[in-house]
């Protein structure tokens, strides 16, 4: 049901994944960041290295090993992702942006530890950049996959990222539900395409899931470059 299991889709095509969180430094012991594991963004990895792809995998910090063959380029802040992926996407025929990117970092990044002091303390916080919007603002031939992290309203909400960013597929997930999310090995996920359809997926382990998004890409792929 799930594809033929059939290898070499993406045969010669580059592509680009990023995955993981980022951290957002607030002193030299602290920082902010999510629960973000990275395997959904590996699983993706491995599999598009499977449909014989050369395969950039920017990955946040993680407690996963890079999967054989893949380039790993290490990151830890937004900022460093957005550097990174940048440098790679001009050769990229295909992007997928699994990471859990921060929306905020603290303004200032003390030098050194922070010491308590009064009963309430307030970080300031400002906007990084949206690496996805970015790339959905300078692409040509690259397909741009984004994913949508939500708790509720996940259709409405992943149909407006498809638009606003400029991607040509969105993979939402409704993080809260049982078997879906951050740190597990399954995924409850929902496919938007830029034609209008929706492709409801139902709890998969996060290979599937990555074969699945692979798939429907290769498909695409071959679409736009008819
Ligand atoms: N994303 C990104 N750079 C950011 C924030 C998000 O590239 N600074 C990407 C994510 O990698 C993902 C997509 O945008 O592919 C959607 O991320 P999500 O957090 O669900 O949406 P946001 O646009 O950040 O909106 P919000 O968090 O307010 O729902
Ligand atoms: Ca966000």
């Amino acid at each position: 049901f799930f594809g033929t299991n059939q290898a070499n889709r993406l045969k010669g095509k580059k592509v680009l994944i990023t995955a993981g969180p980022t951290r957002e430094k607030i002193d030299p012991v602290r920082f902010i960041s999510n629960h973000s594991s990275g395997k959904m963004g590996y699983a993706l990895a491995e599999e598009a290295k499977r449909q014989g792809a050369d395969v950039v995998l920017v990955s946040g910090p993680v407690q996963l090993q890079a999967p054989s063959g893949v380039d790993i380029v290490k990151v830890e802040s937004a900022e460093e992702m957005y550097k990174a992926v940048l440098s790679h996407f001009d050769g990229a025929d295909l992007v997928i942006k699994t990471a859990a990117v921060a929306d905020y970092r603290p303004k200032i990044t003390h030098e050194h530890k922070v010491k308590k002091q009064a009963e309430d303390m307030t970080i300031e916080l400002e906007r990084t950049k949206d690496i996805l919007y970015e790339l959905g603002q300078r692409k040509k031939k690259q397909l741009l996959v984004g994913f949508a992290a939500e708790t509720n309203n996940v259709e409405a909400y992943a149909r407006k990222k498809l638009f606003a960013k400029n991607a040509d597929m969105i993979v939402a997930n409704n993080v809260m539900a049982d078997g879906a999310g951050f740190d597990t090995d399954t995924n409850i996920v929902t496919l938007f395409k830029r034609d209008g359809t929706m492709t409801e997926l139902p709890l998969m382990s996060k290979t599937a899931v990555a074969e699945k998004i692979i798939e429907e890409s290769t498909v695409l792929i071959k679409e736009m470059n008819k």
